[in-house]
């Protein structure tokens, strides 16, 4: 083996010494083919095609850029007035001694100066040469806009290669170049998509099982409790989810959601609740076989997780994709000119477009990915709130909603001189329509209103409380936390002009929830927190904020987690929210009609449209003890005020048992629960 000498000290311009080689090994490329290589690549560098773009054609960008004006958003000072770096009407310098040189305007050096104004690796050099001058006052160089319209495409426009173009190992390769010769793959031809996965034929984490590449590095998955590499390019491949296509047909261990309805007559009870016989019936096994946390033993005992509301348990579909991010995705996201970074920005910019398809909304632009349906309400209030409810205005809530909605509005009411009003609900726990119509008036700025109350189930006539609300003049947002998973929800159709849902409670991670916003609300609204990801430009006099929806992103979101989500939505879609809805209708019937009877249980929240839950205190015994009771059965329910102590104590209680129901669970675990209450309730009596 040849080892390599020590060079000593090498200074720039001197003559590089030579430097033994070591012999190429067998299998390896020599330098001159690595050279050609090498020189092929960055042939094909951004930096070179950038001259034979248009602007429009990159990134989305106008081929015509206003000639005055910053393009990217307006000019804003952040400095609140009386802070050192606020300048002048917002717009100076900020520093003081120190002023804008004649002849510039605030953001003038926002403007490009060339049609070659693309986002290319090109255009980004110069970015990183040193050019800021805040002390002298001096505007920044012109090239600091090339990071600041970081794109929200991340492959095509960093250059990067489309996934199929991995390193394959060489059995794959010699499968890929067989494959080549006999055709030719659609991509190719079609040239590289404005994502790095969408519009490709297939997304990096669904491709044919033979084509996935699981890393080896000498450890032993199974050590881990880990499938192994056949298992896992069977747990990734395409056919196990894609969209239109059936999953038992190809998929070696699932089977089909549907039953045909010959077995379903014949064994009902298996097959989940009576559906109506116009619908397939549903096969909940096949779909708890999806759900590994459903195997699960506590206290002995299979887990029933009847705590839905509070959190939903993950598909196999959503695990898988939070592993193959980090395996193979993992990176910032927007900023950098590498291969990651260009994977997970299109990674988390298709979960934005999953998110848009879901709810309905008119424009990715108009979700912004958030950590919840709390900070989704608290950035509300504390963006738009805060530039449009005043003193003596009026924020208008429910009695049925959850603290989250509840509080900030508060804090808002706090620090403006608003008044929160409140529709009342009669003893069913519905809304009061007509109570709500009196509370209405050209003062009232907002309608904050949950669609599906968490504590009891109720299903809010949200449409019509929007409506109402419009005419009044004012805004509505529309709490989706609970609604999303058990209906379909058309942003457009409710007209709502917010709309917020938690990824947790709709089989996606914690820690990442969206924000809808009519793209015009969302325009006229400032940034929340400042910080990178959410800036156009930044010198130390004035900052300009990127549009919506980054402009609400600051710093390092979520990045796993919203694909995460992404993939829980898309896996919702597979199963069909209708098919969801209408189980789930006749699972909670069944349930309601086995606990209803059982002598000293009291229902809380009986309204004739309800979703999920089936909140209920039982005579002698706190709530917690009952709760105790069926967890040592292996149940899981939540008992406590669920963050809604105003409807709990409208109905004169502090606490309620309340379990909350999937398209997971089944009859057989809801015969499980009401035994445990029969029993306790014989005991009592
Ligand atoms: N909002 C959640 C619940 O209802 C935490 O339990």
């Amino acid at each position: 083996m040849t080892t390599l000498t020590p060079t000593g000290n090498v200074r720039p311009g001197d003559a590089m010494p030579d430097i033994p080689t070591a012999p190429t090994p067998a299998g390896l490329p020599d330098a001159d083919t690595l050279a050609r290589l090498a020189n092929a690549f960055f042939s094909t560098l951004p930096g070179n095609v950038a001259s034979q773009e248009s602007p429009s054609a990159v990134g989305g960008l106008p081929s015509a850029w206003p000639a005055a004006v910053p393009v990217v958003s307006t000019v804003t000072n952040p400095a609140p007035a009386g802070s050192p770096l606020a300048g002048p009407g917002g717009a100076g310098t900020g520093v003081p001694g120190a002023s804008l040189p004649a002849g510039r305007v605030p953001g003038g050096n926002l403007l490009p100066s060339a049609p070659t104004h693309v986002l290319t690796l090109g255009n980004r050099a110069p970015a990183l040469a040193p050019h800021a001058a805040a002390q002298t006052g001096v505007p920044d160089n012109v090239a600091t806009i090339a990071p600041a319209l970081e794109p929200r495409t991340g492959g095509a426009a960093l250059g990067v290669p489309p996934v199929q173009a991995h390193a394959p190992s060489p059995a794959v390769a010699t499968r890929e170049a067989g494959a080549a010769a006999s055709s030719s793959s659609a991509s190719s031809s079609a040239g590289p998509a404005p994502y790095y996965f969408i519009g490709a034929p297939e997304h990096g984490w669904q491709r044919p099982a033979q084509d996935i590449v699981v890393p080896s590095a000498g450890v032993v998955p199974q050590s881990f409790g880990l499938p192994h590499e056949d298992d896992l390019r069977s747990l990734l491949s395409i056919h196990r989810f894609a969209p239109g296509v059936e999953p038992h047909r190809h998929a070696p261990d699932s089977v089909p959601y549907f039953l045909d309805s010959e077995r379903a007559a014949r064994d009902p009870r298996g097959a989940g609740p009576a559906v109506p016989a116009a619908h397939p019936p549903f096969d909940v096994n096949a779909i708890r076989r999806d759900f590994p946390i459903l195997q699960e033993r506590v206290n002995g005992k299979q887990l029933v997780w009847f705590d839905n509301a509070a959190t939903t348990q993950k598909p196999r579909a959503v695990i898988d994709r939070l592993a193959y991010f980090y395996a193979h995705e993992n990176s910032n996201i927007h900023r950098a000119a590498h291969a990651l970074a260009g994977r997970a920005t299109d990674a988390y910019e298709n979960a934005r477009a999953i998110a848009q398809r879901f709810i309905g909304a008119a424009s990715a632009d108009e979700i912004v990915f958030v950590r919840g349906t709390t900070e989704a309400i608290n950035l509300i209030a504390k963006t738009w709130g805060a530039c449009n409810v005043g003193e003596g205005d009026e924020i208008v809530v429910s009695h049925l909603e959850h603290h989250a909605n509840i509080v900030p509005w508060q804090q808002l009411a706090a620090q403006t001189g608003a008044k929160l009003r409140v529709i009342p609900v009669d003893d069913s726990g519905q809304v009061l329509l007509d109570e709500y119509r009196k509370l209405l008036s050209s003062r009232t700025k907002i309608v904050s209103v949950t669609q599906v109350s968490n504590a009891l189930g109720t299903v809010v006539p949200v449409q019509e409380i929007v409506e109402l609300a419009h005419r009044a003049g004012a805004k509505a947002l529309v709490d989706g936390a609970q609604s999303v998973s058990h209906m379909r929800v058309d942003v457009q159709a409710i007209d709502a002009d917010f709309f917020v849902f938690s990824g947790h409670k709709i089989f996606g991670p914690t820690g990442i929830g969206v924000v809808y916003g009519k793209r015009a609300i969302l325009e006229d609204m400032p940034p929340w927190q400042g910080g990178g990801n959410m800036i156009a430009d930044v010198t130390f006099e004035r900052t300009v904020f990127q549009p919506p929806p980054n402009r609400f992103e600051a710093g390092t979101g979520n990045i796993a987690d919203a694909v995460g989500l992404g993939a829980a939505l898309e896996y919702v879609e597979r199963i069909g929210i209708e098919n969801i809805g209408r189980y789930e209708h006749d699972l909670l019937e069944y349930a309601t009609s086995r606990l209803a009877p059982v002598p000293g249980v009291r229902l809380v929240g009986t309204a004739r449209h309800k979703a999920s839950v089936l909140s209920f205190v039982l005579k002698g015994y706190e709530t917690e003890e009952v709760g105790r009771a069926l967890n040592e059965e292996g149940i899981a329910v939540r008992s406590g005020h669920h963050c809604a102590q105003p409807i709990l104590r409208r109905f004169g209680l502090e606490a309620t048992v309340r379990p909350s129901l999937a398209f997971y669970n089944t009859c057989d675990e809801v015969d499980a629960m009401v035994s445990v209450i029969r029993h306790l309730s014989a005991r009592s009596a």
